[in-house]
């Protein structure tokens, strides 16, 4: 694989997942968390995907495309600066879904035509642009008339560090909306780390007027 210099923030990001992996047995480790954010913290049922053209973007090593096998899409796409990378990272994993097309890119500005892609997810990584606002205008691009953004942010303090230049918060959520979007779902969850420190995350699902 070709090796790119990466950003400091990029390096923090790389290093989190390797660690993390690297912990864990690629014959036999299997990923529910995607099942869980899907089903239970979107609560959509999983033929919402059925025959859909999906686009993750900053699907990064653990996203909600490559570890959600059950899903039975038509066209699934990971777009993620750090995607070739992740791909070394997952190469002996055994039970991640093979028909992911992955591309190096940013949600800043994507390859893809007008209307792409008939539902969009974002999970855990919009605080992570380097350009939130301008990635969010891309997405709401990229997604058909009609189509489904579901978008898993933190709203984290005070945790902004190299992979994580921005706090997203309610008038983030606001400012997104005010783009063109109705929402369909929306959902504040307090989450207790093992360390003690609260996260809130939050979960929407709008649609593309
Ligand atoms: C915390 S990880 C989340 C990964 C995955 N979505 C998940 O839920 O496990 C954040 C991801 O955002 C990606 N990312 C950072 N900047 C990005 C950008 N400008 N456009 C798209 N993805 C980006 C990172 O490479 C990383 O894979």
């Amino acid at each position: 694989m070709k090796k790119h210099k990466l950003t400091s923030g990029q390096q923090e990001e790389l290093n989190y997942h390797t660690v993390k992996f690297n912990k864990r047995d690629p014959k036999t480790w299997v990923n529910n968390n995607y099942r869980r954010i899907i089903t239970e913290d979107f609560g959509v049922k999983p033929d919402f995907f059925v025959n859909k053209s999906i686009l993750d973007i900053g699907g990064g090593p653990g996203g909600g495309l490559y570890f959600s096998p059950f899903l039975k899409t038509k066209k699934r796409v990971i777009i993620d600066p750090l995607v070739k990378e992740f791909e070394e990272l997952l190469k002996d994993f055994k039970n991640i879904s093979g028909d992911v097309e992955t591309i190096v890119g940013h949600a800043e500005d994507m390859p893809f035509s007008d209307g792409s892609f008939d539902l969009i997810l974002s999970f855990n990584s919009l605080d992570h642009w380097d350009d939130w606002k301008k990635g969010m205008d891309e997405a709401i691009r990229v997604l058909k008339k009609g189509g489904k953004l579901l978008l898993y942010v933190n709203f984290y303090r005070p945790a902004k560090t190299d992979a994580h230049p921005h706090y997203i918060d309610e008038k983030s959520i606001d400012w997104i909306i005010s783009r063109g979007l109705s929402v369909e779902f929306s959902k504040l969850k307090l989450h207790v780390k093992e360390s003690g420190k609260k996260v809130k995350k939050y979960f929407g699902i709008f649609k593309k007027l």
